[in-house]
């Protein structure tokens, strides 16, 4: 094997043998500088990069802002009505025209020269206004910049930095089903949370893509979680241990599921109780799913309900719809250290008790002092420690049930979901080509 690869990650990045069953991804794509510059290029200025939720912009006036792909951004609905998502970079020399995470304003005033905006980004006003020409901004030339595209689906927002990318269903493609049923657990819509959860990883950002749908890990990574469920609720099947349990489908473009139906051991605030949870809530939560049966039909209303499912979209947004309903994405400011952020999502019109519910059950398991997240994140950063080993110790392996990865369910413990990231990683760094249909 080459020790000393170049660039091209057909060449050296990925090995992906299907007639030997064998699927390796070396090391070095874990803590290369030049590789995380390629990333920059190739994928995260050309995918399409989650901005936020519809519903933290639900009225004329409300902004949120933060960092997507590396870049400030400004999301706001203004005064018409429209949403907005611009870059957080004033016109003049550059200053972040908002400096709150989240809030209400008709104009933003940029604090370094006293620039001001409308909500429609529209330059309004400069000090001494005499002291420019008119030729200064005669066609909006000063008026904030949007970003090249941006578009929603079922309410989550979306931007891409290529203005040549292709349209965001196109995109999405299989992944569209799955947002869709994170869309329809409330009868009048979804609402983010307010607040959120901040923090970071010594690690590769790629090690929590692969992590966020790994049934292999659970049952070892989180066994205190388990013993701490088994002791709440008594007997509990050593679900994940047995294989073909749940299943994994590409979902195209890089995007995967995981999913199972009845297969956990948790309860569910979208709605599945247990036996450790008060009766009154058993009543509230088989009712959500009785309205949900006549709203949608019992085949779907009983999937939500009872049904686990890890989304995975390429190359940074992760929607656990699990414990809780959990929207969380993420990036990286060098090879092995990333930023993570994380929302909870929950219906519009939840019951007080189950929205109580929903909190605990969202910090016991996915929350960053829950039982499973620092679990997760010792691990990631294990690995990237173990990435100091090589000269040695070289390749990741992910082969596990490759042999029957295109058969009709792939297993949740096998590793499909993340042989799909690397492909599509593959494809776009090898090319550098254009994410066009
Ligand atoms: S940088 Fe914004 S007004 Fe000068
Ligand atoms: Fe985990």
């Amino acid at each position: 094997m080459d020790r000393q690869p170049g660039f091209d990650p057909l060449s050296w990045a990925v090995q992906d043998d299907r007639a030997r069953g064998v699927f390796r991804v070396n090391r070095r794509a874990f803590v290369d500088a030049q590789v995380l510059e390629l990333e920059r290029r190739h994928i995260f200025e050309r995918c399409w990069l989650y901005v936020g939720h519809e519903s933290e912009v639900a009225s004329p006036g409300r902004f949120v802002s933060r960092n997507v792909g590396g870049k400030p951004i400004l999301m706001n609905r203004d005064s018409g009505g429209r949403i907005n998502v611009f870059f957080n970079a004033c016109m003049h020399r550059g200053a972040q025209v908002c400096r709150e995470t989240s809030g209400q304003a008709r104009n933003f005033t940029c604090p370094y020269h006293g620039w001001v905006y409308g909500d429609d980004g529209a330059l309004r006003h400069q000090p001494i206004p005499e002291s420019y020409s008119a030729a200064c901004n005669a066609n909006g030339e000063l008026d904030l910049k949007r970003v090249p595209k941006s578009a929603s689906y079922c309410g989550f927002v979306f931007l891409n930095f290529d203005a040549g990318a292709q349209s965001l269903e196109d995109y999405l493609a299989g992944a569209r089903e799955y947002l869709e049923l994170a869309s329809l657990h409330g009868e009048k819509g979804m609402t983010v949370l307010p607040g959120s959860q901040s923090y970071s990883a010594r690690a590769n950002w790629k090690l929590l893509q692969e992590n966020s749908a790994d049934g292999y890990h659970a049952d070892t990574t989180h066994a205190s979680y388990f013993d701490y469920i088994k002791s709440r609720e008594g007997a509990v099947k050593n679900l994940y241990a047995a294989k073909g349990f749940g299943r994994v489908r590409n979902l195209g473009n890089g995007h995967s599921v995981s999913e199972s139906l009845n297969g956990t051991p948790w309860g569910r605030p979208t709605a599945r109780w247990m036996p450790s949870w008060s009766e009154s809530l058993r009543g509230a939560l088989e009712d959500v799913h009785r309205r949900m049966i006549d709203r949608l039909g019992e085949e779907k209303a009983t999937f939500i309900c009872h049904g686990d499912r890890n989304l995975l979209i390429f190359p940074n947004l992760v929607v656990n719809d699990v414990t809780a309903l959990t929207i969380r994405t993420f990036y990286p400011l060098a090879p092995d250290y990333f930023e993570i952020s994380a929302w909870g999502l929950a219906p519009i019109d939840e019951a007080p008790a189950l929205r109580d519910l929903r909190m605990r059950n969202y910090l016991e398991f996915l929350g960053p002092g829950g039982f499973a997240t620092p679990d997760d994140q010792e691990m990631l950063e294990s690995c990237q420690r173990g990435y100091a080993a090589m000269g040695g110790a070289d390749w990741n392996d992910l082969s596990r049930g490759m042999a029957s990865e295109d058969g009709p369910n792939p297993a949740k413990q096998d590793e499909l979901q993340m042989r799909t990231f690397w492909r599509r990683w593959k494809s776009l760094l090898a090319d550098g080509s254009r994410v066009a249909a």
